[in-house]
């Protein structure tokens, strides 16, 4: 059996030109382009490249964008100045701060002061505390992308077990929580693993849905799938053969029923679904 290829990178233009129409209407009904700020503190190489992405896929949107650059030495309050002024910018409908932060800076006291209505990445905690209760402002990027994956691949969530390796609160943690909603693209029955979990290839070898998020190459081997398993690889990790999953791809191709590729699977939806809330927030707000 040869695993079927979930292609993210396809589902995410198809998502993105579905925005892009959908920002076409708003700047004609409304009369206000949409605008997306990102905040870069510091050097780090990929997180460059991940805002690079961001914007040039809010410019193909037809959403404008700014970029905010501190230096790497920068202080908190320097840094709570520039999110005070995007929160109290008119023309800022959604914003975000690139993580990870350097160290003098406390991530949880920038998260926190982000306004919730502009809060695309949706990691304020009023917005992770309203998606706990079911009644979310915003989905968590890489999670909604999962999701959405999953769904528009008629992969069934509802009852299936749904096992999460990684209990971050970017991933692991939103993504439980979506998961074991009532309704569309919930309803499953979700363990979170991580690394105090006993017998792991036990439990992974339950589930329907295995989704790896640890953010270590390849430590999902293919003996912790199930055969047949749909198996969503969320890792991205830089190794001297390039850019590998948290999953043995090669191996797991063998198992799986249906498998995402790295690069070209979830990564490219975490940006589509970035979009997608920047039009939500320019829509509440205006
Ligand atoms: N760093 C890694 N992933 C993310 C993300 O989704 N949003 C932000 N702001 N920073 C990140």
């Amino acid at each position: 059996m040869t695993a079927r290829i979930l292609d993210g990178k396809a589902l995410a233009a198809t998502i993105r030109e579905e925005i892009r129409d959908e920002v076409s209407r708003f700047v004609e009904q409304r009369g206000v382009q949409p605008c997306l700020a990102a905040v870069l503190v510091g050097e780090d190489p990929a997180s460059q490249v991940y805002v690079r992405n961001k914007q040039r896929a809010c410019e193909r949107a037809g959403i404008a964008s700014q970029l905010h650059r501190l230096a790497e030495t920068c202080g908190e309050d320097e840094l709570l100045q520039l999110v005070a002024d995007m929160n109290a910018d008119p023309a800022v409908h959604g914003m975000l701060v690139q993580l990870p932060l350097p160290a003098q800076i406390r991530a949880e006291k920038v998260l926190v002061a982000v306004d919730p209505a502009k809060d695309v990445d949706a990691f304020h905690p009023e917005n992770v505390g309203r998606l706990v209760q079911g009644r979310p402002r915003f989905l968590p990027c890489t999670p909604h992308g999962v999701q959405q994956l999953l769904v528009r691949e008629s992969i069934e969530i509802a009852g299936a077990h749904v096992v999460i390796v990684g209990r971050s609160d970017i991933v692991g943690k939103p993504l439980a929580n979506m998961l074991v909603q009532r309704g569309a693209g919930g309803d499953a029955t979700v363990t979170l693993c991580h690394s105090r979990t006993r017998e792991l290839a036990d439990v992974t070898r339950s589930a329907d849905i295995l989704i790896a998020a640890i953010g270590r190459a390849r430590f999902i081997t293919a003996d912790m799938i199930k055969p047949g398993a749909t198996v969503i690889d969320v890792g991205i990790n830089r190794t001297d053969d390039g850019l590998v999953g948290d999953v043995d791809f090669e191996a797991a191709l063998a198992v799986a029923g249906a498998i995402t590729p790295v690069p070209g699977g979830v990564g490219p939806l975490t940006i589509a679904m970035l979009l997608h809330n920047t039009l939500a927030a320019a829509g509440a707000l205006i």
